[in-house]
């Protein structure tokens, strides 16, 4: 369950715009759908921006009513869709962005995206007057000050449906696969994945695996016979594919593993009931925090309660990875 603030509205807005940046999450559209009908029903006007700062940039927005996001909450991807903007690192294109939002009579926006897209989003509220506030829109779960992302949770599960498919040929056959998931540079997809199916082992960047004991540890589990899933959950790191020189290090000591990149099916799919909520609250606090005349914050949880977050907090620190979840998965595996 989820706690939202209460807040005293100060400012009367006559339009906001919402834009969906960098890679798509399923929940987006629910957080589009929720900051749509909470704006509209509060007589502000919305712009929905088509293809994040791509199209803010050259002013592909188009005004949007109730029907707009009809039947789109269980849909996966983001219907305004996104895209990467390299542009919108120059100052210069961001004033430019400001101006265009301007002159549609826009004063606020609610950019959702990953960290990458959070940056933007603060810079745009450090130099222009437009109230900006942001939305944890990722499957990394990799957003600082937030416990959770949209597209988190569906993405992991999505994940764990594909692996347990996995695990029953693993069994037939006796095999270790190394089943490579995404986050980036992150382990948070990995190491709930990795819990949640009972892997044998969960390989993440923010705690570097030693190969030898790692294959001492397998060799172990699988000559006791103790129940080996056959599975090893292995992030993505930097970028995808690494697990294939991982396979080829632990062939060495035994076995070479098979490996199975798991890729973008990570991003779609139907949103789960927990994001389809997640982004439902966020995205009516989005309008609540715009209205009491709040900016440069990102919306995001903690203990269950929506909390704002600095956006130069998000920009500047990283999330940790709690080292006592991360063992877990190895302690409860034996
Ligand atoms: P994500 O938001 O999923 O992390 P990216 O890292 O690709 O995805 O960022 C998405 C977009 O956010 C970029 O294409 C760019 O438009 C904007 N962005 C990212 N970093 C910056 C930055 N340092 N300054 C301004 N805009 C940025
Ligand atoms: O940031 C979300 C994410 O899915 C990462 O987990 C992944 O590494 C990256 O996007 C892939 O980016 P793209 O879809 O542009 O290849």
């Amino acid at each position: 369950m989820l706690y939202m603030p209460e807040l005293s509205i100060s400012r009367s807005l006559s339009a906001i715009a919402v834009l969906t940046s960098g890679g798509d999450s399923p929940g987006m559209n629910p957080a589009i759908r929720a900051v749509t009908r909470a704006a509209l029903n509060q007589g502000i006007r919305v712009y929905g921006v088509n293809k994040g700062y791509s199209g803010l940039i050259i002013g592909d927005l188009h005004e949007m009513s109730s029907a707009s996001v009809t039947n789109i909450i269980q849909r996966g991807g983001t219907v305004l869709k996104s895209d990467r903007c390299e542009a919108f690192k120059d100052p210069s294109i961001r004033r430019q962005a400001a101006e265009i939002l301007k002159s549609h009579g826009i004063e606020g926006l609610v950019v959702i995206g990953g960290d990458g897209s959070l940056t933007g989003a603060q810079l745009l509220a450090e130099e222009s007057s437009i109230a900006v506030v942001g939305l944890p829109g990722t499957i990394d779960n990799d957003i600082f000050g937030s416990d959770d992302t949209i597209g988190f949770d569906t993405a992991v599960n999505t994940a764990l449906d594909a692996i347990d498919k996995i695990r029953d040929t693993a069994l037939s056959h006796e095999r270790l696969f190394l089943v490579e998931v995404m986050g980036r540079n992150s382990g948070f997809i990995a190491t709930q994945v990795g819990i949640a199916c009972g892997a044998e082992m969960i390989v993440v960047p923010e705690y570097p695996v030693n190969i030898n004991q790692a294959s001492i540890e397998l060799a172990d589990s699988h000559s006791s016979g103790c129940g080996a899933s056959g599975i090893i959950v292995v992030a993505e790191g930097p970028v995808p594919g690494l697990t294939y020189r991982l396979a080829q290090e632990l062939g060495q000591h035994g076995p070479e593993p098979r490996v199975c990149i798991l890729g973008h099916i990570q991003r779609g799919g139907q949103p789960s009931g927990h994001d389809r909520v997640l982004a439902s609250c966020l995205g009516t606090a989005a309008v609540d925090h715009l209205r009491a005349g709040i900016s440069n914050v990102m919306l995001g949880i903690r203990e269950n309660q929506v909390c704002e977050v600095p956006l130069r907090d998000v920009v500047e620190r990283t999330k940790k990875l709690d080292r006592r979840l991360f063992d877990t998965a190895t302690l409860l595996h034996k």
